[in-house]
């Protein structure tokens, strides 16, 4: 009998940051007669509503702060257009900074200019989570839109908006 499931899958545990970003956000740009999203940069769809980030080793570190418990890294590159042109939203190299219980999101500049400060895109609260061996699983919940987040959305969406749910699975190191 083989040990593969049966999806044909190795079975190894993915990695990373799972997050459907704002569902209703992009149940708008499947909506437009131009919309389209597209996914660089390793992430992955998982079914039609969450995208998997893969954990980047590279980049994870160690505390950068003295108040910061962790600084996770992800790689992933998501971007969505509409509107003629109008519209361009990009998700890209999320990264999760933790304090304690809280902690916030940044993405990488969403125009790509080199040497442009990240960008907080939003706060949220973590939690462990049941994980299988060899991983640790956070819970991410009451996920809310920061100010600069605001702006990415063309202030559709007012600072605090409620965001999608995230889990991040990573690794289960000493
Ligand atoms: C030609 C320019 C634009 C037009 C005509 C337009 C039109 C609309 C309309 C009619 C809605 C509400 C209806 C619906 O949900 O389908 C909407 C929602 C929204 N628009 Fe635009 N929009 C434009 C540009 C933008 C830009 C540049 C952004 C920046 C990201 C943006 C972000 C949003 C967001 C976040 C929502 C709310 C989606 C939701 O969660 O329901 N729009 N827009």
């Amino acid at each position: 009998m083989s040990e593969q499931p049966a999806d044909g899958s190795t079975g190894e545990i993915p990695f990373g940051l799972l997050w459907g970003i704002k569902r209703s956000f992009i149940a708008y740009v499947r909506r437009m007669p131009d919309g389209q999203g597209s996914i660089h940069d390793g992430a992955v769809p998982l079914g039609d509503d969450t995208l998997l980030f893969p954990a980047d080793d590279a980049t994870a570190s160690a505390a950068a702060a003295p108040d910061v418990d962790h600084v996770w890294a992800f790689r992933g590159d998501i971007r969505f257009k509409g509107h003629g042109g109008m519209l361009f939203v990009r998700v890209a190299a999320p990264l999760i900074t933790v304090r304690g219980e809280e902690a916030d999101l940044s993405i990488e500049d969403p125009y790509a200019r080199a040497d442009a400060a990240r960008v907080p895109l939003v706060t949220l609260r973590l939690q462990p989570g049941p994980a299988p061996e060899g991983a640790q699983v956070w819970l991410g919940s009451d996920v809310r839109l920061t100010e600069a987040g605001s702006v990415l959305f063309n202030d559709v969406y007012q600072p605090g908006e409620p965001f999608e749910q995230l889990s991040v699975v990573l690794p289960l190191r000493g």
